[in-house]
């Protein structure tokens, strides 16, 4: 990848994913911008491990696709790799909690989807790197980082959701007003994430190599 385009990477996921935490950060469950299951003590406590879990894997994934980085500092590249392997399965598990409790059946659905695809792709890394065949190791982890990365492309995507909600209903709201498209687009925006990733992932994995 290119180097400008690499940085610029780095800065769009650091801060949608700023945004995204930043309401969990204190602690406080009026905060939380999911409604809460209150049948379920435990949501606040499951969502914000989620939360913090799914960071340190977005943050540690990112280092081990810098080639020199690879290169110069294996012992690193394989302490930070235990450390996403070890963030998916937990945070990824508390996903699939997480996901009985959606509120919509469609976002539960891309959820599910999501936390399962999470820990396939980032065991089959992890078991490949185990037995030392780097070339699938490198194929299943760029594929699970692509899944971690639908944190951010489908709150990215948001807007473009939006634009083409307006222009289905004439540039009108719906007559649930802004309240409804919200939860409309809030209910398809993971799978429109998950799919966009997959598809990115794919084309770049199967691409013919000069
Ligand atoms: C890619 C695998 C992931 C799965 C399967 C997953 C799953 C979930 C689920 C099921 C919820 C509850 C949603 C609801 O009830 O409406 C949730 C919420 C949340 N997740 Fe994840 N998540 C993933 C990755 C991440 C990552 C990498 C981050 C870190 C940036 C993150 C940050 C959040 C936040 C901030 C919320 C609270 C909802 C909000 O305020 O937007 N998740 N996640």
């Amino acid at each position: 990848m290119n180097k400008k385009l690499g940085i610029l990477s780095i800065i769009l996921i650091i801060g949608v994913a700023i945004a995204a935490i930043f309401p969990y950060v204190t602690f406080n469950s009026a905060n939380s911008r999911i409604t809460l299951d209150v049948d379920f003590p435990l949501h606040y406590t499951v969502l914000t491990l989620h939360i913090a879990v799914a960071t340190i894997a977005l943050i540690s994934g990112l280092f081990q696709f810098h080639a020199r980085f690879r290169a110069s500092y294996t012992v690193w590249h394989k302490a930070l790799g235990r450390v996403y392997v070890i963030s998916v399965m937990v945070s990824g598990i508390l996903g699939l909690v997480l996901t009985f409790y959606a509120e919509n059946f469609t976002k539960a659905m891309a959820f599910l989807a999501l936390s399962l695809l999470w820990l396939f792709t980032t065991w089959k890394g992890f078991r490949y790197a185990v037995k030392g065949e780097l070339q699938q190791h490198r194929v299943w982890m760029i594929r699970s980082y692509a899944v971690t990365l639908v944190a951010i492309t489908s709150r990215v995507i948001v807007p473009v959701c939006i634009l083409v909600y307006l222009a289905m209903h004439g540039f009108k709201l719906p007559s649930g007003g802004r309240a409804q498209m919200v939860t409309d687009i809030l209910n398809i925006n993971v799978w429109v994430g998950l799919l966009m990733n997959l598809v990115v992932v794919e084309w770049y994995l199967l691409r013919p190599r000069k």
